[in-house]
């Protein structure tokens, strides 16, 4: 083929298949979004109409899912949309998408990990253990650390450095639990469903459904981290796509059941508490079982931390890989494969965010990085359309250009809706990111490469 990318593929053992991409996709996309933003959107912004907020959510993210499904498997590597952004665009634009990823991962993995701590609390407080309040908020809440949150990162980043193929089992394990428990929820809360508080079904009307989707879209992030897999896939064209699909479809599910259960329950004026699948639980006298769901909420939110750090690190490897930043980030581990210096940075880098900082302003800022970086990874289908028409792709997103451009279309909605103050600290990471890539990307980065056979 003429003129086509070549894909610097680096021959190591694939160890993941099907079953271990769906897994490490639910392990990244249930989490803290649907365990403790749940019953605030539904006081706050939607009502039961919040099943039409996580309906329109899901839609965006399919959407999404579709072009990085599309791209994955025609470019497979574990730079994700750096590295697409560097096939399409260029160097300058691949930089800024692999930067804002990197600060995407690094604030995921730290709010999500401030939410595990409010569990871990309500978990010990239920066995008559108290902790100071001064090491489990950060100093905006008039604390010094959220210690539980840094030590829970460092944990999992110590269980990551272990290599791919050990730490999926461990992954698989939390992510075992975590469906069990929002199963268990379904199954014990079901019988207590009174239809009469689902009246009115949309108490904050159609303008609460879209405020509460930009709000519940968080707890979609994580399909996107398949994409830094796609190295260690096997069969990529086959399984990646089926993986994100899978994943979208069954937390899709999980969360309407959930939510129609939860304010099926309740009036959603009585949601307005951070766990409150263990409070709808207890509302109904199930003690023992709101015990069990704290305590799998604690396990299972620890999968999704394990997800993101794998992500950010992937995304580090590969733009040192490539001399975007310093090659000594990109060594990985003569016996377990990982990359444990990119490991080590993103976990530590999480680990002081989440300790320090505001549990909802970290989710903003990783909403607007990852919505820069949905629209890019879009348009980018499009672009590599014209510019590679004979490249190969297992798959192919349908109905031309349409599908793509209407995911331009709902990130552009979503990111529109965001806080002036997201958006200035969005900017300064991209200044910071400026002075690195004209300071030294610039100068040492790679030429990409093409081959022509
Ligand atoms: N989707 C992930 C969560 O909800 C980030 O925790």
């Amino acid at each position: 083929m003429k003129n086509s990318p070549n894909l610097q593929k680096t021959e190591h053992e694939k160890t993941l298949g099907l079953f271990d991409l769906t897994i490490l996709g639910i392990g990244a996309i249930i989490g803290t979004g649907i365990l403790v933003l749940t019953g605030i959107v539904a006081a706050e912004d939607s009502g039961p109409g919040i099943v039409f907020s996580f309906l329109i959510a899901a839609l965006a993210s399919g959407l999404i899912g579709l072009c990085y499904a599309e791209l994955t498997t025609s470019l497979p590597n574990s730079g994700s949309a750096f590295f697409y952004a560097w096939v399409a665009i260029g160097k300058f634009v691949a930089f800024l998408a692999g930067w804002t990823l990197i600060g995407v991962y690094v604030t995921t993995t730290a709010t999500v990990a401030n939410g595990w701590t409010g569990y871990v609390q309500s978990f010990l407080e239920v066995l008559g253990i108290k902790l100071p309040h001064q090491f489990l908020v950060n100093p905006a809440a008039g604390g010094y650390v959220n210690l539980p949150a840094v030590l829970m990162i460092i944990l999992m980043t110590i269980v990551l450095t272990r290599g791919t193929s050990e730490s999926k089992w461990v992954n698989n394990f939390l992510v075992g639990v975590k469906l069990f428990i929002i199963l268990l929820f379904i199954v014990v809360s079901v019988w207590h469903v009174n239809p009469a508080n689902w009246h009115p079904f949309l108490p904050y009307g159609y303008k609460g459904i879209f405020t509460g989707a930009s709000a519940v879209f968080f707890s979609f992030l994580g399909f996107d981290a398949l994409a830094t897999s796609a190295e260690d896939a096997k069969d990529v064209g086959h399984t990646i796509p089926r993986a994100i699909v899978l994943c979208l479809t069954i937390s899709t599910a999980l969360y309407i059941l959930v939510s129609l259960v939860m304010t099926g329950v309740l009036p959603y004026k009585k949601l307005n508490v951070s766990e409150a699948m263990s409070y709808v639980l207890l509302s109904q006298g199930h003690d023992v079982v709101a015990e069990i769901v704290s305590l799998g909420a604690v396990l299972g939110i620890m999968a999704v931390v394990f997800a993101f750090i794998y992500a950010g690190s992937n995304i580090l490897k590969s733009m040192s890989r490539s001399r975007f930043l310093p090659k000594g980030l990109a060594t990985v581990n003569s016996k377990t494969q990982s990359p444990n210096r990119a490991i080590w940075l993103v976990g530590l880098a999480s680990a002081v965010f989440a300790g320090e900082f505001d549990l909802h302003y970290l989710a903003l800022i990783a909403n607007i990085g990852s919505l820069m970086v949905f629209m890019l990874i879009s348009l980018i289908v499009i672009i590599l359309r014209y510019r590679y028409p004979e490249l190969k792709r297992p798959f192919v997103v349908p109905y031309g250009k349409i599908l793509p451009v209407l995911s331009i279309l709902i990130c552009l909605v979503l990111l529109v809706s965001i806080s002036v103050k997201a958006w200035l600290t969005y900017l300064i990471w991209i200044v910071l990111g400026l002075i690195v890539y004209f300071s030294y990307s610039l100068r040492h980065a790679d030429e990409f490469n093409f081959t022509e056979d």
